[in-house]
């Protein structure tokens, strides 16, 4: 059956962090043990009673038709707000199309953008869902990769300048990024922005960790040093700002004229976002600091508990994070994070995401999410200390 469906899809790898989910959920169902998961990026938060509220009223009102395609009007104005607010910048409602989450934002993206052979130049490690959205569209990936050194992912910034040439058809950046919680600064952002409108390619920016900082302040957004008529895209989502993560919306930031485009996109994909979503995240941006301020409060408390004794494990080489929510380490003397992972949930049972998959510069390290509570991450730790702390 299946040699009749497309090879492609067929032949195509699922991402080692669902490879390891699926191990560690069989692993339970077949022991009947709990396996601790912190594979996934994404808090144990529920979403705030204040967006429940207006997306229940907004159901009970009846808002359940298909719906625009770029976004309900009200909701587009009140990102408009959002983003201006937040950054500084001065963009109009037509700049930004709702999306059903920053994945289906990246998805439509490199389908407007990226033909078969395109080269597409990113900074790895990755989250390896923008890898895939590339190679599925057949492009080529360059990667620059980020090094750890003296407790910091660092950048080979002239590299990734030089690496970008005439051939470059996209360049993607996630800042800050997933895994590691690099940031590009300001100052990079708005050389790299100038390279690329210099020659003509694109520039695709995920920020959808824009909120999740450690210093009060969002990190900062290449919106800021850009012109309307640039080349550039950011993408942004409720996710991870508002914890979001099952609701599937975020939103596009682009030229005005890319609008009618994204709209046909959205038309043959998803049809657009459920009209009691948009509401929902209607009352999320209205309450923007209040919920940005409680959930950077409590992210801060579980980084520490976890950095605190992250940093002293003899096995470990970790840089802390500034931003974003996971601690993506070095562990001396592995060389196969996928099969480390797994021994890891049969001997602690944590489920931890493998290096692997966010590309070959990730391997040897691995990956957890530390948006959780106390208790999870007090009982995670106490289960790790045994392998990652040994002499
Ligand atoms: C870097 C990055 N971009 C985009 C997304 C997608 O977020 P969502 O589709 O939940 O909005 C994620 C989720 O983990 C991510 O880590």
């Amino acid at each position: 059956m299946l040699e009749s469906l497309n090879p492609e899809i067929i032949s195509f790898k699922e991402t080692a962090i669902m490879e390891i989910a699926n191990f560690g959920r069989n692993y339970q169902k077949e022991t009947g043990k709990h396996v601790f998961p912190a594979w996934f990026g994404e808090g144990d938060t529920e979403t705030s009673n204040i967006i429940y509220g207006k997306t229940i009223e907004s159901l009970k009102k009846g808002k359940t038709f298909y719906t625009y395609q770029n976004g309900i009007p009200d909701l587009r104005s009140e990102i408009a707000k959002y983003m201006n607010e937040v950054f500084k910048i001065n963009t109009k409602p037509e700049n930004h199309s709702v999306v059903t989450g920053g994945m289906m934002g990246l998805r439509l993206i490199c389908d407007l953008i990226v033909d078969t052979g395109d080269e597409v130049v990113m900074v790895g490690p990755v989250w390896p869902n923008i890898r895939s959205s590339v190679l599925l569209k057949r492009g080529s990936i360059k990667e620059i990769s980020l090094q750890l050194k003296d407790s910091e992912w660092t950048l080979d910034y002239d590299k990734l300048i030089s690496s970008i040439t005439s051939k470059t058809k996209m360049v993607f950046v996630n800042s800050p990024g997933n895994p590691t919680g690099w940031e590009m600064s300001k100052k990079q952002k708005d050389r790299l922005l100038k390279h690329t409108r210099d020659l003509g390619c694109w520039l695709v920016s995920d920020e959808v960790y824009h909120q999740i900082t450690y210093n009060d302040l969002p990190s900062s957004s290449f919106l800021e040093c850009s012109n309307p008529n640039d080349r550039l895209i950011v993408i942004n989502s409720s996710s991870k700002s508002f914890n979001m993560t099952g609701w599937r919306i975020g939103w596009i930031t682009h030229p005005e004229e890319l609008g009618s485009h994204i709209a046909k996109l959205v038309q043959i994909t998803t049809t657009g976002v459920p009209e009691f979503l948009q509401d929902g995240l209607i009352s999320a941006l209205q309450n923007y600091k209040d919920i940005t301020k409680q959930l950077r409060k409590s992210l801060k408390v579980s980084r520490d508990m976890m950095f605190d004794r992250l940093v002293n494990w003899k096995q470990v080489e970790c840089s802390i994070p500034n931003a974003a929510f996971y601690a993506f380490f070095k562990v001396k003397g592995i060389n196969d994070s996928l099969e480390f992972s797994k021994k890891l949930i049969l001997d602690t049972n944590v489920g931890v995401a493998p290096g692997i998959a966010f590309g070959q510069s990730g391997e040897g390290h691995i990956r957890i999410c530390f948006a959780a509570k106390e208790s999870f991450i007090n009982q995670i730790m106490d289960r790790l200390e045994p392998v990652l702390n040994k002499s």
